[in-house]
């Protein structure tokens, strides 16, 4: 053992000791660095919930990521979460603002306790997918947005403690079928790695240990090892690179899309609407008792026309 090692081992001890709480990493800013896709989840998901009159957020954590979309929140939102420690913090954060907070946990087996179609939009970032349930508690039109880490994130950082991805299925090859006998209409897939930048070996001890499925047991005292090996690859390289890897998929349920009130028939609605119709200049769709009426504004009022082209361009617009 060098004079420096029972140094090192005393401060990888430290950082394993320091408190992870929520879904936040902001501890290792500076030292723990992700590329970023050139797509953005959030700000797709914040397009989505001002479309939408109810928004389910599973496995929200603290809530962190839900506090950065409040510009956006529909009138309705309701969150899931499953680890007790979060379930406290996710309901300190949300409750006060009006959002409900579901004790439960998260998986792709467990039915969900919601309502058939009682959301227009689910959100789900980095957590379980289960696809058959979300199809159930969305309303025909409602959207599924989920960003996910994939199956093989990370698995040269995950050799280098001898450990191998836990779910390395868990990919677009595996998800995208299965939403597709879901019934989904599966509107956008994005695929992406990148690269994941730690500074220190202390850095990697703080996150493996914020994320125990990683690397299951691991603790400095077991990996000490592995730990010393990675010291001395950054000493020769400066930083130690791993392979990111994330994807964001967007789905939909077949049906009538429902749009929160601040959408209701202004010109904006319109003309996201018309805008998918060529040659369309002034559009009306209502959904009445379940049976979709195209109409056409005039300058006498609204005139009924037949409902030539569905599918997808399909909302519902409320009358003022
Ligand atoms: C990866 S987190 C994502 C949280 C949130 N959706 C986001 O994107 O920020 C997914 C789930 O893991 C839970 N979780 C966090 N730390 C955990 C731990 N040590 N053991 C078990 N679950 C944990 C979170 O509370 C959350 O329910």
């Amino acid at each position: 053992m060098t004079q420096n090692q029972p140094n090192l081992i005393e401060s990888w001890k430290k950082e394993e000791q320091k408190p992870f709480i929520g879904w936040d990493f902001s501890y290792l800013d500076g030292r723990m660095l992700l590329e970023q896709p050139p797509w953005s989840y959030s700000t797709r998901a914040r397009e989505l919930m001002s479309e939408s009159t109810s928004c389910l957020d599973i496995a929200t954590g603290g809530g962190e990521r839900l506090l950065l979309l409040r510009d956006s929140w529909p009138e309705k939102l309701v969150v899931t979460e499953g680890y007790p420690p979060n379930v406290e913090l996710a309901r300190r954060n949300l409750e006060p603002l009006g959002v409900r907070v579901v004790e439960a946990n998260n998986d792709e087996y467990s039915p969900m306790t919601f309502e058939d179609g009682e959301f227009s939009l689910v959100l789900n970032r980095h957590a379980a997918l289960h696809v058959d349930e979300i199809a159930r508690i969305l309303v025909p039109g409602g959207r599924l947005l989920t960003r996910q880490v994939h199956g093989l994130w990370a698995q040269d950082l995950l050799a280098a403690f001898d450990a191998t991805p836990q779910w390395p299925d868990a990919t677009p090859e595996k998800y995208v079928p299965w939403l597709q006998s879901a019934g989904f209409n599966v509107l956008d897939v994005k695929d992406w790695s990148g690269r994941l930048v730690f500074t220190d070996v202390g850095a990697i001890v703080y996150y493996l240990k914020a994320v125990p499925w990683l690397v299951p047991g691991f603790s400095t005292a077991s990996h000490t090892d592995n730990l010393f090996s990675l010291q001395k690859q950054l000493e020769t390289q400066g930083e130690l690179v791993f392979e990111a890897r994330n994807y964001l998929i967007e789905a939909e349920k077949p049906g009538c899309r429902p749009l929160s009130s601040s959408h209701v028939d202004t010109p904006a609605a319109r003309a996201d609407f018309c805008g998918m119709r060529p040659g369309c200049q002034d559009h009306l769709l209502f959904h009445r008792l379940g049976h979709p009426l195209e109409q056409c504004r005039s300058p006498n009022g609204l005139i009924p026309r037949p409902q030539p082209h569905f599918d997808r361009a399909c909302f519902e617009f409320r009358l003022l």
